[in-house]
């Protein structure tokens, strides 16, 4: 299932991450693509807020992973951030232990630039792509991250995801 979104500002953004919180669960792994300042950690911290992490979210790029404790319906967990965008200037994915979390039952694990990843080391995942939008009009303008327009595409392969999805377009407008 592909469900689309438009976001005209980085508050929308995290507030689609908000609202999609709702619809995660422990041991869940969703992949985060697209452009540099497309939006995805902004979204990540929509998600870390909605599962009420007292935590800033930054870009872990030189740790590679952060961990935010979070908590849902009273109970604790944690969610495991992981930027992959640096992977081949500090080791290699084997090093920085994500194996340890994708799929432990314990942990949603968010993954930006998860291309970088071996294929065939996930499974189960749902893939949430960023886009700038480019107005025609506009399209000459020096594009920065300041065009606040960003195109949102969720993936889902099988059904246990293709329910998320489903609750997520009925809790959030401008999505088709
Ligand atoms: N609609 C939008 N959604 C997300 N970020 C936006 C949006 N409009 C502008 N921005 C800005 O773009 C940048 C996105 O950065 P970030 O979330 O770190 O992207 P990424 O992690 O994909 O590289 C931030 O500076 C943010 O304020
Ligand atoms: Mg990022």
């Amino acid at each position: 299932m592909r469900l689309t979104c438009k976001s005209e500002s980085s508050q929308q953004t995290k507030d689609i991450g908000s609202k999609m919180s709702a619809f995660l669960d422990k041991g869940d792994t969703v992949l985060l693509s697209g452009e540099l300042g497309g939006g995805k950690t902004t979204f990540i911290s929509g998600i870390a807020k909605g599962l009420n992490s007292k935590q800033p979210v930054s870009s872990p790029s030189f740790t590679l992973i952060n961990i935010y404790d979070c908590r849902k319906g009273g109970k604790p967990f944690a969610i495991v951030h992981c930027d992959l965008y640096r992977i081949d200037e500090i080791n290699d994915i084997s090093e920085i232990g994500l194996e340890d979390y994708i799929y432990n039952e314990d942990y949603i694990t968010l993954i930006e630039w998860a291309g970088r990843l071996n294929e065939g080391i996930l499974k189960d995942f749902l893939e949430i792509k960023f886009e700038y939008i480019i107005d025609e009009k506009e399209k000459s303008d020096f594009f920065t991250a300041e065009n606040q327009n960003r195109k949102i595409t969720f993936e889902s392969k099988n059904e246990y995801w293709n329910k998320k999805l489903v609750l997520l377009k009925k809790s959030i407008k401008n999505c088709i």
